[in-house]
């Protein structure tokens, strides 16, 4: 096996300091961008060097097998590389991004990774990165053996980097996550699903792996357990704000700068965020999400969702939504206000309010 470098990069270079910005740009796009832009622009200025560093790690043992190529078309497109980033900001409170650091944030990227491959079997996804996802392609068998290839390259990655209680609080991870997902799966098309169930999945399947982020920064940067202790809450906050965005974006997103099909929770009859409150405020909602949940007939579906996006618009769920994202937002600004400041601390605000700002 040789190790060949699969991350996404600009063709022939490697991501500098304007590649991250206009990266971080795209994700925000035109919202609020007079107020974060100079921001973003230091956030970049601060972790371009790190990214570009986690970016040539982002290496797997190629072999000629399709698991191989299933796991390097996820990898090689790219993506935010949110969660590396929070590593990176965590590891800078303290003693900043060094090569086990640098380890830590390339194994969040494949757990995440491996967990998109899952998800795209699972979502029956065809869509993903702006592309076609691996499941699309290789087909469902390929997908999953490439995120359990992920996972336990990611799992290696943590063991090698011996940060003392990284490798133990991943695992938990890791099965909070399946859990999560499980319960998600067991209200699939269940109209019944609440705001507190919704808040279970959510701090499962994605806020648990900002969480982690969070943490193993924290350690390898050397912080004290009650400063790690905080940047976790930070990262739960985090996690559930990216998660009612991610909500939305399903609903009245742009599927060019999403990169996902639209309308994909409806369709598998997964109540979001805002689903469950335009339900809790308008019982017209019920006989049409009814009407829509675990249908066939695709082109029936499009007029209905035009009618769903009618009552999300008049119950004011999709604002809702945003809005409680915003609020967990500033709840994850506030716990940082436990920790010394500098520049990674006010990265990390920058980063809460891009995570409610963005459009991919
Ligand atoms: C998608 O995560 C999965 C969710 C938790 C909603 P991202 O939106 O961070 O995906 P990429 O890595 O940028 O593609
Ligand atoms: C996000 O769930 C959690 C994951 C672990 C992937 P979604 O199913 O909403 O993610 P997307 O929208 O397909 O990226
Ligand atoms: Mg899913
Ligand atoms: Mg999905
Ligand atoms: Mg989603």
């Amino acid at each position: 096996m040789s190790t060949v470098a699969v991350a996404a990069r600009s063709p022939g270079s490697e991501p500098g300091r304007i590649d991250v910005l206009r990266r971080l740009e795209a994700i925000c796009g035109d919202r609020n961008l007079a107020s974060l832009g100079a921001r973003l622009e230091d956030l970049a200025g601060l972790v371009h060097a790190d990214m570009a560093s986690l970016e040539r790690e982002l290496s797997l043992p190629t072999g000629p097998r399709a698991v191989h190529r299933g796991a390097e078309h996820l990898i090689s497109l790219g993506g935010k590389r949110l969660r590396p980033m929070c590593v990176a900001l965590a590891a800078r409170i303290g003693s900043g991004f060094d090569a086990r650091a640098r380890s830590l944030a390339v194994a969040v990227e494949l757990v995440h990774g491996a967990t998109l491959l899952h998800d795209d079997v699972v979502d029956m996804g065809d869509t993903r990165r702006g592309a076609p996802s691996s499941r699309a392609i290789y087909g469902n068998a390929v997908s999953i053996f490439a995120g359990d290839w992920l996972l336990i390259e990611a799992l290696r990655r943590v063991r090698t980097a011996a940060v003392p209680g990284t490798l133990e609080r991943l695992l938990d991870v890791i099965e909070e996550m399946i859990v999560a997902e499980s319960l998600q799966l067991e209200g699939r098309g269940r109209l019944d699903t609440g705001r507190e169930v919704w808040r279970s999945v959510v701090e499962g399947k994605t806020a648990a792996l900002f969480r982690w982020a969070m943490f193993a920064g924290g350690c390898v940067g050397g912080l004290a357990e009650d400063e790690v202790r905080t940047l976790e809450q930070y990262g739960v906050h985090l996690g559930v704000a990216f998660q009612a965005i991610d909500d939305l974006l399903d609903l009245d997103g742009d599927q060019r700068a999403t990169g996902k099909a639209l309308f994909a929770d409806l369709r598998e009859g997964k109540m979001t965020y805002p689903l469950i409150l335009a339900l809790e405020r308008d019982s017209a909602t019920e006989p049409l999400l009814r009407s829509v949940l675990g249908s066939e007939d695709e082109a029936r579906d499009d007029a209905r969702f035009d009618d769903i996006l009618a009552v999300l618009g008049r119950t004011g769920a999709l604002e809702d939504c945003r809005a409680l994202a915003e609020a967990e937002a500033r709840k994850a600004v506030a716990c940082l206000s436990a920790l010394p400041p500098g520049r990674a601390i006010e990265a990390l605000v920058t980063v809460a309010e891009a995570t409610v700002a963005r459009h991919a």
